[in-house]
């Protein structure tokens, strides 16, 4: 394609918001490929049927039918059109009911087990996708890039690179650590090509990886930070892929995600009690400070408002540093005032941890197990402070959610959190570019200093003002990023990295 003409991009993922979300993934295939409409592409974006996001849907349309090879069977897939509220482009779904008509989330069950037959649901996705980009339902659109997302539309790039006339392929790693690992009688069930079972093809450690897939065979790989770029070609970080990644360093590149800013705006959010702005933040914030406390019975009498509450929301898994919090609490209980507010879920063991905590000390911690958009947004408002301690973060959506907010976050220095959050030193304070707290120790002690310098600042009013307005003022959008993609399908020397 020319330089000027229409850029059409395929996007391939297996969540969306607010179709079905289970963390950043689902934001940023939202928002992103928005962003790449705004600036001109003409877009789909292709998602599995999965029962639940049926069930929101009022108009759908048949494309056609495929036959799809599954694992030692083949599926009669359909493909439907739908142009769900909120999106400006068709989203395309992958209806194959025996895989995706079921409840749980798209990827476990309702006990929190993946759902066994994932490398076949997955690879049926991205043989779907691959169709797709051929047009074989003739519908008359050949994109010119398909960009797939994480270890579920791994295989894309891998089958593509098996196709003579293709459109290019991009493949962005959202996290290293799930790498869609399968074992060679999976692969052999799903019908893969044994020209790819070898060391520098898709075989990881005797089995094969999905995520390693579209790393080889991808013609460009991102991920969703500069520093995470940098950090997963290391030993420490790269998840047994390090090599791989070192091999290809020259396609890699860091683009760091935006966040949907009409979305997450204190101005307008419809989940929010009252509304704020980086130049009247009083009284909204505290007003949904109120409202917080008060969802969580937590409201005692005016003067709890001008105790310091500390917000998280956060998958509760190890690599978010719920350990690290909750190996903290009793610190913070007996050493300072600050009250908490904890809305997350994941692992059964950290989920019990804080409802124990919450029955102990009901005045000083609120906590929700679950899923719940409204409360995230009100937590983000509510809190003054934000906890993400996490030991890597690709990027993080939550740290600029709280920026926007004018909640400071208290972060560990890594991946896309050390790209966005300006540690409150003096230098930083004086030069204006203090956003919140930033910790290299990754140990309990390390977050104690964090929080106890944090609650320190909080305490010194106009200082503390000083971070929630830099925060608020910072521009996380979309247009930075969404050039930088764009410079890439085209084949343009990416954008110069957004640090
Ligand atoms: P990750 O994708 O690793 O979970 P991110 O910070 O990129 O981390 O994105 C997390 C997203 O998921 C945010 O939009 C956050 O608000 C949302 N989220 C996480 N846990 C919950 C929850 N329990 N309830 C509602 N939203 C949640
Ligand atoms: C992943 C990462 C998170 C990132 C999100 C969106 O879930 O864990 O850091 O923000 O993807 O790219």
């Amino acid at each position: 394609m020319g330089v000027h003409s229409v850029m059409r991009v395929l996007c391939a993922v297996s969540e969306v918001y607010p179709l079905t979300k289970t963390g950043g993934l689902g934001d940023v295939a939202y928002s992103l490929p928005h962003a790449l409409h705004r600036v001109g592409a003409d877009v789909r974006l292709v998602l599995p049927a999965y029962r639940s996001v049926l069930m929101q849907l009022t108009s759908i349309r048949i494309l056609g039918w495929l036959m799809l090879v599954g694992a030692e069977r083949e599926h009669s897939v359909r493909i439907l059109e739908t142009r769900p509220e909120g999106f400006d482009f068709p989203v395309w779904l992958v209806d194959c009911p025996v895989l995706f008509d079921r409840p749980g989330n798209p990827y476990v069950d309702e006990d929190d087990r993946n759902w066994p037959d994932n490398a076949e649901r997955f690879a049926v996705l991205s043989r779907a996708v691959v169709a797709l980009a051929q047009d074989r339902l003739s519908i008359g659109w050949t994109p010119d890039v398909v960009h797939a997302n994480d270890w579920q539309t791994g295989l894309v790039p891998a089958l593509l690179s098996n196709i003579p006339q293709r459109p290019k392929s991009i493949f962005t790693i959202h996290n290293l650590a799930y790498g869609g690992h399968f074992s060679l009688e999976t692969y052999h069930a799903l019908g893969l090509p044994r020209a790819w079972w070898r060391v520098d093809g898709i075989e990881f450690y005797g089995g094969f990886s999905m995520l390693k897939a579209g790393i080889v065979y991808a013609d460009e790989v991102t991920t969703v930070s500069p520093t995470y770029a940098r950090e997963i070609c290391t030993a420490e970080y790269g998840c047994g892929l390090e090599g791989v990644l070192q091999v290809f360093r020259q396609k890699l590149h860091g683009i760091l995600n935006g966040i949907d800013e009409s979305v997450w705006d204190p101005q307008t959010d419809p989940y929010l009690s009252a509304h704020y702005s980086a130049e009247r933040r009083h009284p909204g914030k505290i007003l949904n400070k109120q409202a917080i406390l008060h969802h969580f019975n937590m409201f005692c009498d005016e003067r709890c408002l001008q105790v310091p509450l500390i917000g998280m929301v956060s998958r509760l898994v190890a690599q978010k540093g719920v350990d690290l919090v909750l190996a903290a609490m009793p610190h913070w209980l007996e050493h300072t005032d600050a009250r908490f507010v904890i809305v997350g879920s994941g692992q059964t063991e950290y989920e019990q941890q804080w409802l124990a905590l919450q029955a102990q000390y009901p005045q000083r911690i609120g906590v929700f197990i679950g899923y719940d958009e409204m409360l995230a947004h009100l937590v983000e408002a509510g809190a003054d402070m934000f906890l993400m301690p996490s030991r890597f973060e690709p990027c993080g959506l939550n740290q600029m959610y709280s920026l926007r907010y004018g909640t400071p976050p208290v972060v560990y220095r890594t991946g896309g959190l050390a790209d966005t959050v300006f540690d409150a030193t003096d230098e930083h304070v004086a030069a204006g570019i203090a956003n919140g707290f930033v910790f290299d120790e990754m140990s309990v002690a390390g977050l104690q200093d964090a929080v106890a310098r944090a609650l320190a600042c909080y305490a010194q009013h106009r200082r503390w003002q000083a971070l929630q307005r830099t925060g608020m003022r910072q521009s996380f959008g979309w247009d930075h990023s969404a050039a930088a993609y764009m410079a890439l399908y085209r084949g343009l020397p990416a954008l110069r990295e957004k640090v």
